[in-house]
């Protein structure tokens, strides 16, 4: 089955509403999923999370909050606040990632960041997400669209812990170096598009 049927959705769709609330979906149910499971599978499981909230959060930056900014009344104030809320997440990620996931501390974090990641997908949700569909600019909604698909498609992988000692990667710190690579992957699938 689909990731994609939980929301009863087309994962080809043209409307980057619809995918981006795709990926909300998809990023809860990778956060229940590590909370499920210990050991190596939560490790295993916690990465795939940090994965798609790396590609997820990356293309909202470089592609839809800009559009937000630009389009919707008040949109620099609500894209501020948004981009607020990321930065706050991105920081406890960067905790839990330094963390052994048996660690006694991982889960409170974990759930912090549940609660903050939830709360940020409901306020992009209500403030920006049913704004830009209204805006009604399907051109811009279909690009946006193929931006986000092509970041999801283009996004690298983490390497296993260990692998990643380059030192420009061990500076910025594993889950910063992946959000990098993945902010060059969208920027590159979006000159592509010309
Ligand atoms: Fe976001
Ligand atoms: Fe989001």
């Amino acid at each position: 089955m689909s990731i994609h049927t939980t929301v009863g959705q087309d994962p080809d769709s043209n409307d980057v509403v619809i995918l981006l609330e795709q990926q909300h979906e998809e990023i809860r149910r990778r956060m229940e999923r590590v909370l499920a499971v210990d050991g190596k599978e939560r490790r295993k499981a916690f990465h795939a999370l940090v994965h798609l909230l790396a590609v997820h959060e990356t293309a909202e930056e470089e592609v839809v909050h800009p559009f937000a900014r630009r389009s919707l009344p008040g949109g620099e104030q609500v894209v501020e606040d948004r981009l607020a809320e990321e930065r706050a997440a991105k920081e406890t990620l960067s905790a839990l990632d330094d963390l052994d996931p048996d660690d006694s501390t991982f889960m409170p974090q974990l759930m912090k960041l549940r609660k903050d990641v939830q709360a940020h997908a409901r306020a992009e949700e209500r403030y920006e997400f049913t704004h830009i569909r209204r805006s009604g600019d399907s051109a811009a909604l279909a690009a946006m669209a193929k931006a986000v698909k092509a970041a999801e498609a283009m996004a690298p992988t983490r390497p296993h812990p260990g692998v990643e000692s380059g030192t420009a990667n061990m500076m910025l710190g594993p889950v910063a170096a992946l959000m990098d690579r993945t902010k060059d992957a969208v920027r590159k699938a979006m000159s592509k598009d010309g």
